[in-house]
């Protein structure tokens, strides 16, 4: 591999445009993703999020500037883009009348992969899927069907991912289970781009976080980037109350398989511990 190669980013914006007639959404947008991390694109509603993924996928054309997603221009290359990626959208696209493991068979046979049963079931079993895996998408819970959305946008392998706000409207055993999936990911070198609105989000996850705000990036950097914007906390010697989020964790347990039609996620001796979550190690 040359340095160029090491050093080329998996996906490039620069000076990203766009308008929606006399509103001005993306003003200059400009940020590198380095091949194999997760980059967190911080906005409130209505940021311009979900219009710059949807530039990036190839679903709607920029008004200025260019981007290279995977080394090729999502203008002048839409196909090689669209080989390169999967995008999970702001809102599941399971079909619900289908089982789990029929969803993904079917993406698999769209994308003509050789064995879409095998596919199928490798997918169900690293998403916790597999006892849901006969049953309707429209019995699964808001964390299992985000769960098998994402498994679906993995068939064929991409190297690089968009989730569009991947754990809106999930409750927080939900949120750490997609949080655990998408950090397995970028350990096996997938890119990862997320947008989310939840600051707790970008900091759980990102190796990098960029805040689009008034169309453009205001702040790019690592969270120990970001927080040294801020003066120096005061030390001052205060007890550390839990969270409600601890709390509530502690109360009803963070099990990964959460499928309601189970055995319920008591332990042994049927008491809940105070244990600390999952999705806290890396803070
Ligand atoms: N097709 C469209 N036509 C007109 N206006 C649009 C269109 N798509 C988006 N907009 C507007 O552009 C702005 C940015 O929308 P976008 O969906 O990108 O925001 P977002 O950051 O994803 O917000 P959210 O957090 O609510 O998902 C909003 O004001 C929205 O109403
Ligand atoms: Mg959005």
């Amino acid at each position: 591999m040359t340095t160029d190669q090491a050093l080329a980013p998996a996906i490039r914006v620069q000076g990203i445009g766009k308008s929606f007639k006399d509103l001005q959404v993306l003003r200059g947008v400009d940020f590198d993703v380095r091949a194999g991390s997760i980059f967190a694109l911080l906005g409130s509603n209505g940021a311009g999020k979900t219009t710059l993924v949807r530039i990036l996928s190839t679903l709607l054309k920029a008004d200025a500037g260019t981007a290279t997603v995977n080394g090729f221009d999502v203008g002048e290359k839409p196909g090689e883009v669209r080989e390169s990626i999967s995008l999970t959208g702001q809102f599941a696209a399971v079909d619900e009348v289908l089982t789990g493991r029929e969803n993904l068979v079917l993406i698999a046979k769209l994308r003509h992969l050789k064995n879409p049963g095998a596919v199928a079931d490798g997918l169900l079993a690293r998403f916790a899927l597999t006892d849901a895996g006969n049953r309707k998408a429209s019995t699964y819970s808001g964390g299992m069907r985000r769960r098998l959305d994402i498994a679906m946008s993995l068939i064929g392998n991409p190297p690089i991912i968009f989730l569009d706000e991947p754990t809106t409207g999930l409750d927080p055993q939900a949120r750490i289970e997609v949080w655990q999936t998408i950090r397995q990911l970028a350990s096996q070198g997938t890119t990862v781009l997320l947008t989310t609105q939840y600051l707790d989000e970008a900091e759980q996850l990102a190796d990098r976080i960029a805040i689009l705000h008034k169309g453009t990036i205001i702040q790019n950097g690592t969270l120990a980037e970001l927080k040294q914007l801020l003066p120096p906390a005061q030390v001052e010697y205060i007890e550390k109350q839990p969270s409600l989020e601890d709390v509530f964790l502690a109360l009803v347990g963070d099990t990964a398989e959460t499928d309601s039609t189970e055995a319920d996620s008591a332990d042994d001796d049927g008491r809940t511990h105070g244990r600390v979550p999952a999705g806290k190690e890396k803070q």
